[in-house]
């Protein structure tokens, strides 16, 4: 599998900022794979380290060895590892000075949202905000999820407004509305935007949405797997940072950073991932079940409508990247 070196050079989230630092308390690295590539995650001195996950002395999986004050260490001969994966160490030889073709590669790491964002190519990162940032609002990260779907997938779904009234029927508080209201979709550089309004609401289900009141729903898209829907609750903003890691042209891994004006009162960080997690499981179950698991960039043998035209805009700017499997 071969990814065009436009997909390389953009930044994709590879772990959770918290799973991070539970890790290094407890003294292991984190694993990743990004775009068919394993890679170790781990800290020295504050210093996060993206590597290759695989040691150039035997081929052992670092991800397995142990995190000490002086980096990664590998489980099989004790090599170990510091700033930006060069090898420090060789313990069965430790008068031999130069190391360096021990050395790890190692790939840029950047904290964003609660989470740890790479590349595997040479682009520039790019902080794509929430939107409206305010002291008065609080940011929850549920854990990561394995999709057995592509990231294409998962980012379409999230983006989809039809959905809504069948996939979370019994997880949102009204979803009568099944009729969508037309839309337009606005391009800006390397995504796009469009909204709507619907009577159809989002507090959880036990909490009765308000008469009449129109749920608006803005949507930012940034090629090629970050959405961000920021609804307009009642009594204030909940603004959701959907994004993907693709690991393969079939499976992805989803992070869901949420951010919301506290107003809101949703209760603790753990009330606020126990309906996040609903929702996602809602989701998980469809995209798990389409086929084929990427969207087909080639074919034409899914049909659209018009709540679809976010979708189409997606799988054009998808196409224009060069990608066929997405
Ligand atoms: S394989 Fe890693 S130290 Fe030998
Ligand atoms: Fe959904």
């Amino acid at each position: 599998m071969s990814y065009s070196q436009n997909i390389m050079d953009f930044y994709y989230p590879v772990a959770r900022l918290q799973d991070l630092e539970a890790a290094t308390k407890e003294g292991k690295p984190l694993a990743a794979v990004l775009l068919g590539k394993p890679l170790v995650i781990y800290k020295i001195q504050g210093e996060v380290v993206v590597a290759d996950d695989r040691c150039p002395h035997r081929g052992e999986t670092l991800s397995a060895g142990a995190v000490n004050e002086a980096g990664l260490q590998c489980p099989y001969h004790g090599l170990q590892f510091a700033h930006l994966g060069a090898c420090t160490r060789i313990p069965a030889h430790p008068q031999v000075q130069n190391l360096k073709r021990f050395d790890l590669c190692s790939y840029p790491a950047v904290e964003s949202h609660g989470l740890l964002w790479t590349s595997l190519g040479a682009g520039a990162f790019y902080e794509l905000g929430f939107g409206r940032e305010s002291e008065s609002q609080r940011l929850v990260v549920a854990p990561p999820v394995n999709v057995n779907a592509s990231a294409g997938r998962q980012v379409e779904g999230f983006m989809d407004i039809s959905h809504l009234p069948f996939v979370h029927r019994t997880t949102f508080s009204d979803c009568t509305a099944e009729a969508m209201p037309p839309y337009k979709v606005e391009s800006f550089d390397g995504g796009f935007g469009f909204e709507y309004s619907s009577s159809l609401g989002n507090y959880p289900f036990d909490h009765p949405s308000p008469k009449d009141f129109a749920w608006r729903r803005a949507y930012r898209i940034h090629a090629p797997f970050v959405a961000i829907l920021d609804i307009y609750f009642p009594d204030g903003l909940f603004t959701i940072f959907n994004c993907a890691c693709p690991v393969s042209e079939e499976q992805c891994v989803w992070f869901y950073p949420i951010r919301f004006d506290e107003s809101l009162r949703l209760g603790s960080d753990t009330d606020v991932n126990a309906f996040s997690q609903k929702v996602q499981m809602d989701d998980l179950a469809v995209v798990e079940r389409q086929r084929p698991r990427y969207i087909d960039l080639t074919s034409d043998s899914e049909q659209s409508f018009g709540a679809d035209m976010a979708s189409t805009a997606y799988r054009k700017i998808l196409r224009n990247l060069g990608l066929v499997k997405a």
